[in-house]
């Protein structure tokens, strides 16, 4: 049974029906998904939850597509690890990461794509399409084979080789534009006109798609035993999903889920090569002004971001933040969280480590906070990033002696 009433204008509160529309025709602010939060309710309980799958696909009543057989690789629930030795080195007595790379193709898009091509599919759309920094073309293209859907995947021609490969190799059309993500988005959006047949997961069904990454809010609170954090973390590049993290918590709330009122503070971490949104943040202004990117954040490298007016205000309203950092930050971002919890994650991860520690070493993330970071791609899809910065501690030749002499018998790690 659906929960959705239908589509509303996010500046207008225009009401518009259940179909794959996207911008409102009176005032062109972007269309929302509204649901019957009294339906949810009296349908949803901790227990009906638990007994769902182990994917996003428990929250269906959360979500704005109801299906029996959702298009699904099995996307979400991924771990929530405690994080003692990361806090630890950071100063944060109570940290976690969201460890969205063991998604099925690597990075928090199977979320989204998950809930739009259930949509799209249910509207009778037969082709799958999407402008794409990377992980997002994975995504579509893996789930549209999967739901024997035709892709078109269009994104910019310097992507990270993994990202090409993994997109590829679903066999869909892949189009590698010249050009950044802003040149490919706008394309797209001529093309939703030109052929109204397909779904661009993030243009036509972006109401839908957004959806998706309120999942992530969803399970954070299940795995804390139904509480909302304090603090949590998130990367930014459309802006997307930190603003639905936002909604999510609320939403939990709304239909009575969460244990107390949550008051979550959000904060949005940006790659100081692409930060249009952590810019208006610092100057204190609502306008986000576009960039031309460049950083090695490349799946965070939107230069205009869509709902960048919407992710500060999210951020600005819960008490959060917004930092960037350097490309040299983001490697060590990337090598200090596989170095103490074991996760290896993409340039966008290295991005939320390395504002995460920016925050707590200047105070604004508090000691005792109980504050989630994002981790929302894995590593081996941006190895590019890491050349000439990891290398094996020695080179030897198969003997005990040069093993010996090499490593010795003094360090106490190997006592
Ligand atoms: C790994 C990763 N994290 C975070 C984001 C940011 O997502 P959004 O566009 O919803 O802000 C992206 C976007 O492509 C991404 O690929
Ligand atoms: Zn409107």
């Amino acid at each position: 049974m659906t929960t959705v009433l239908g589509l509303r204008c996010r500046e207008c509160s225009r009401l518009f029906p259940d179909e794959a529309l996207h911008v409102c025709d009176f005032c062109f602010g972007p269309l929302e998904v509204n649901y019957d939060y009294d339906a949810i309710a009296a349908l949803t309980t901790r227990a009906s939850i638990a007994q769902g799958p182990r994917s996003i696909w428990r929250y269906a009543n959360l979500l704005p597509v109801a299906d029996e057989n959702p298009v699904s690789l099995g996307a979400g629930f991924t771990p929530l690890v405690r994080a003692e030795r990361l806090g630890a080195e950071l100063g944060l007595k109570d940290l976690w990461i969201k460890d969205d790379t063991a998604n099925p193709t690597g990075s928090f898009k199977d979320r989204v794509v998950s809930v739009a091509l259930t949509k799209a599919r249910q509207l009778g759309f037969k082709v799958a399409a999407c402008a794409s920094t990377g992980n997002l073309a994975n995504s579509v293209a893996a789930h549209a084979a999967r739901a024997g859907m035709s892709s078109m995947v269009l994104i910019p021609s310097n992507l990270e080789q993994a990202k090409i490969l993994m997109t590829t190799v679903y066999g869909g059309e892949v189009i590698a534009v010249d050009g950044t993500y802003d040149d490919v988005n706008r394309l797209c959006a001529e093309l939703t006109s030109e052929r109204p047949s397909w779904a661009f997961v993030n243009v036509n069904v972006r109401s839908y798609y957004a959806e998706g990454s309120k999942t992530l809010a969803f399970e954070i609170a299940e795995q804390l035993g139904w509480q909302a954090p304090d603090h949590v973390v998130v990367p930014i590049a459309s802006g997307s999903q930190l603003t639905k993290i936002a909604k999510g918590f609320k939403e939990l709330s709304l239909v009575g889920l969460l244990d107390g009122e949550p008051s979550v503070r959000i904060s949005g971490a940006q790659a100081k090569g692409c930060s249009p949104v952590a810019t208006a943040f610092e100057k204190n202004i609502d306008a986000i002004a576009p960039v031309k990117p460049d950083t090695i954040a490349k799946s965070l490298a939107i230069g205009n971001p869509a709902d960048g007016y919407y992710a500060l205000d999210a951020i600005r309203t819960s008490g959060g933040s917004c930092g960037s950092v350097s490309d040299d930050e983001i490697i060590e971002g990337i090598k200090l969280l596989a170095r103490t919890e074991g996760i290896f994650a993409e340039t966008a991860g290295g991005v939320t480590i390395a504002t995460l520690a920016s925050l707590a070493q200047r105070g604004i993330i508090k000691p005792d906070e109980r504050t989630v970071a994002i981790v929302s791609g894995h590593g081996l899809k941006t190895v590019e990033a890491l050349a000439g910065h990891t290398a094996p501690t020695h080179i030897i030749a198969p003997t005990l002696d040069a093993f010996d002499k090499a490593v010795g018998f003094s360090d106490p790690n190997f006592q």
